[in-house]
C-alpha cells in the first residue's frame, strides 16, 4: 500500500469566459501522505477551490493525472467517481450544499444510506452520536432553512 493518498501531477485547469481561457491552475504537482494534514493557503483568486474541486472529482482538469488511493481519477467514468466520492472522500462546502427538503438528521443519514455500509439501526445510532458531537442533537428534526447559519456547515 502506498504512503500517497493524492497525488496530483502536472495540472492544469482553465475556466472559458466566453472565448477567452482564463488559467486557473498551471502545472500544479503535489504529493500527499496518508495520515497527513494539509492546508491549502493562497490570495483569493489563486486556484484553492478549482483545486479541491478537481481532487473531489467535482471538475476535470484540462492536462494531467490526479492520483487518489492509487486511481488516475482523471480517467475513471462519472459513476466510478461518484462511488470513489461516496466511500473515500468528505468535503465541508463554503456554501452549505444541504438538501433543503431532508432535515438535519436526514442530511447527515444520506450518505450512509448510498454507501450501505451500516444496517438500518446501526446507521440510525451513529447519525445521532454525530449529531450529539456538534451539538445538533436537539435541532435533528429541523430542515436547513430552520437552522441558524451557524449550524449548517457542521461536519458529519
Ligand atoms: N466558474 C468559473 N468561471 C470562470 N473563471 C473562474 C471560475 N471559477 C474560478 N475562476 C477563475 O479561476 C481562478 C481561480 O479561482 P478559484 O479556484 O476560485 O480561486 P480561490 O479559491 O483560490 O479563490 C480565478 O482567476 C477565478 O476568477
Ligand atoms: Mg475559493
Amino acid at each position: 500500500m502506498s504512503d500517497i493518498i493524492i497525488q496530483v501531477d502536472n495540472v492544469h485547469k482553465s475556466y472559458l469566459m466566453g472565448k477567452e481561457a482564463v488559467p486557473a491552475l498551471r502545472g500544479v504537482s503535489l504529493d500527499v501522505l496518508r495520515g497527513e494534514m494539509v492546508c491549502l493557503m493562497g490570495p483569493s483568486g489563486s486556484g484553492k477551490t478549482t483545486l479541491l474541486n478537481l481532487l473531489g472529482g467535482l471538475d476535470e482538469p484540462g492536462r494531467g493525472h490526479i492520483i487518489i488511493d492509487g486511481q488516475n481519477i482523471v480517467a475513471l467514468s462519472e459513476e466510478k467517481v461518484a462511488k470513489l466520492r461516496l466511500h473515500r472522500l468528505g468535503f465541508i462546502f463554503q456554501t452549505f450544499n444541504l438538501l433543503s427538503n431532508f432535515t438535519a438528521f436526514e442530511n447527515v443519514e444520506a450518505p450512509m444510506v448510498l454507501s450501505g455500509s451500516l444496517k438500518r439501526k446501526e446507521r440510525k445510532a451513529r447519525v445521532k452520536t454525530l449529531l450529539e458531537q456538534v451539538g445538533l442533537v436537539d435541532r435533528m428534526d429541523h430542515y436547513p432553512s430552520e437552522l441558524s447559519g451557524g449550524y449548517c456547515p457542521r461536519p458529519g
